[in-house]
């Protein structure tokens, strides 16, 4: 009988497949975000070792002001684009500033997952009764090149939570390319960069005490033994989150405890762990300032305007298209 499995399976095994088949070992942070892997991100956004989030959210609230001009300047209104809005917390303060300046916008946040849009939908329309919102679920440059012609009007595409941290360089690169190839040239790019800082700090954001870090990978493996019928035992991997400052580049990894073999029927395959040897989980890159003006100018932009606070904590880059 022909196989049912859906596309996105598909590709979820080929990745798993080639991963753990290739040395070292990795795993793609893409896939932790099942409903428990989005469900422990969002309790990650609340422990008090991870600090990006509020570190945006307060540049958001002390700067809404200058930030939505920088958005609408010279326009006479804007279609607000968000890819992957998560629960919408940082954005609400945008739209309740523009809502409050009765700017002319919509709100239209791209997700792949239809029930992080509906969620989101059902939470805005309640909290903002004024608000047009649009959402569109689908892959970000298919949705994104349906509306390149849209409305004429100013596209603000944003990009938030230094989500772009967790692309290698390249591929980093690669995805601003697509996005300037879908964006007219007085539309603007508005990314989240988290920066360089202390290594302790770093480090403690991505291991922290509660284990709920650890908890976040871990649940790819408990994924993989449901979706792909595996048979990881989760007791048998630790997490291991280091920073390694001269890449400015944070890592996670689950390591294994000991020599073990793991079978994964659905790839008809098994693994072998020597003891210690470690998966590759996840890249949440940091930055400095020049590596954010090559990576604007290498992906066809130029800063406009930067937002920040506390110095070079964390910084919301305004881009426009060159
Ligand atoms: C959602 C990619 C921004 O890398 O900081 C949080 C994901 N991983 N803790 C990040 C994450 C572990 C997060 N991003």
């Amino acid at each position: 009988m022909a196989s049912t499995t859906s596309p996105e399976l598909t590709q979820f095994a080929e990745d798993v497949l080639s991963g753990l088949s290739s040395s070292p070992k990795a795993l793609s942070s893409r896939y932790f975000y099942d409903d428990e892997g989005s469900r422990l991100f969002m309790e990650i956004m609340n422990l008090p070792e991870y600090y990006p989030t509020r570190a945006e959210m307060k540049i958001f609230t002390e700067q809404k002001a200058e930030i939505c001009d920088a958005f609408t300047s010279g326009t006479d209104g804007i279609d607000l684009i968000e890819l992957g809005a998560g629960d919408g917390t940082k954005t609400a303060v945008l739209i309740e500033h523009l809502l409050s300046e009765d700017v002319d916008f919509t709100y239209q946040p791209i997700d792949i997952s239809q029930e992080a849009n509906d969620a989101l939908e059902t939470r805005f329309k309640e909290k903002f009764p004024a608000l047009r919102i649009d959402p569109h679920t689908g892959d970000y440059f298919k949705v994104l090149g349906s509306l390149k012609s849209d409305s004429g009007r100013r596209k603000v595409i944003l990009f938030l939570g230094s989500n772009i941290g967790n692309f290698l360089r390249d591929n980093a690169v690669a995805f601003f390319k697509s996005l300037r190839a879908v964006m007219n040239e007085n539309d603007r790019l508005f990314v989240g960069f988290d920066m360089q800082k202390d290594p302790r700090t770093i480090v403690a954001a991505y291991d922290d005490k509660q284990g709920v870090t650890a908890a976040f990978n871990l649940n790819l493996l408990t994924r993989i033994n449901r979706e792909l019928s595996g048979d990881f035992d989760l007791s048998k991997f630790s997490h291991y989150a280091q920073y390694r400052p001269m890449e400015c580049a944070a890592r996670s990894f689950l390591i294994s405890r000991e020599k073990q073999t793991v079978n994964i029927k659905a790839l008809n395959r098994s693994f072998n762990f020597e003891q210690w040897e470690a998966i590759f989980m996840e890249i949440s890159q940091k930055y400095t300032h020049a590596m954010i003006d090559e990576l604007a100018g290498d992906g066809g932009f130029e800063i406009e305007r930067e937002f920040y606070n506390d110095e070079d904590f964390y910084i919301d880059s305004l881009w426009r298209p060159v």
